[in-house]
């Protein structure tokens, strides 16, 4: 496995790829790995020729206030867990060489970025969208590789590499769960057991709404206050937001019909979580 730290060395390595006439799968991850982000290293060990992962906790899309120096960071760890997948290239930036002093230049998709964990983190999709930009054009990757627990950021992606003309596809893979049903995240790692064991009634709500959807309740309002009451028998959870909106858009709905994602993102102890689930209403 090669290690690049520098972006034009990684960028020069992608291009001699390409001039083999080789296919790149691109895994962008934060670091901090778990199931998770080693399903998608799996996937794109199946389709790509040369898989690169990138391991970068990108400071643009943190606001001052949020867990950017307390995020969860063991390089070690990580690149133990992806000895296994005989990886070609592990892409290490430090961010000064990728936010050089007079940085000046971020990457904005509309709308998308507004909704959803956009109220509470109005620039975290903007960071998102540039640091997407920056490792597509470094690493030309054919296929890049993202979780659906980070629903609104694939869609994003998915706009800007269309709108971007980046000759990328964009594969999504199942969020990962624990035995609980927990989903799977970096941030899971700040839980104490007791927020631990309450962060399970995030799942849980989503259940119960997929549930009133199929016992035939289709007022969404009704749906969301059912779940908005499961999730206050715990105090100690922070919910932030919990919705039903179209897939495609992330405009909330006024019935429930076709298909819908219900999403949430909760404090739960010291971590943020999300989490949701794409339904199909008929
Ligand atoms: O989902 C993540 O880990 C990050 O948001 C990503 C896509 C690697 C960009 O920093």
């Amino acid at each position: 496995m090669r290690v690049f730290k520098d972006p034009q060395e990684m960028h020069a390595y992608a291009q001699k790829m390409k001039h083999r006439a080789k296919t790149i799968g691109l895994v962008p991850t934060m670091g901090y790995l778990h199931e998770g982000h080693l399903s998608l290293v799996e996937a794109a060990k199946k389709k790509a020729d040369i898989v690169v992962v990138s391991i970068f906790v990108n400071p643009t899309q943190f606001r001052p206030e949020e867990d950017f120096s307390r995020y969860p960071r063991d390089l070690k760890r990580d690149k133990n867990l992806l000895g296994q997948f005989d990886i070609n290239a592990l892409f290490l930036p430090e961010a000064s060489k990728l936010y050089p002093n007079g940085f000046k230049t971020y990457v904005e998709v509309e709308s998308l970025s507004k909704k959803m964990c956009g109220h509470s983190r109005p620039t975290h999709f903007r960071g998102v969208a540039t640091i997407i930009t920056k490792l597509f054009n470094l690493v030309l990757p054919d296929f890049a590789f993202f979780g659906d627990k980070d629903y609104q950021q694939r869609l994003i992606i998915e706009q800007l590499t269309k709108d971007l003309n980046f000759p990328t596809r964009i594969i999504s893979l199942p969020t990962v769960r624990e035995f609980d049903g927990l989903a799977m995240s970096s941030r899971n790692q700040h839980l104490s057991d007791k927020d631990r064991a309450n962060a399970t009634i995030l799942q849980r709500a989503l259940l119960l709404g997929k549930e009133e959807i199929a016992s035939g309740e289709r007022n969404p309002h009704k749906i969301l206050l059912r779940m908005r009451s499961l999730i206050g028998t715990i105090p100690a959870i922070r919910l932030d937001y919990v919705t039903i909106a179209d897939p495609e858009t992330l405009e909330e709905v006024k019935a429930v019909k076709g298909k819908v994602i219900i999403a949430l993102a909760a404090q739960v102890g010291k971590a943020r979580l999300i989490d949701n689930l794409v339904i199909n209403a008929g």
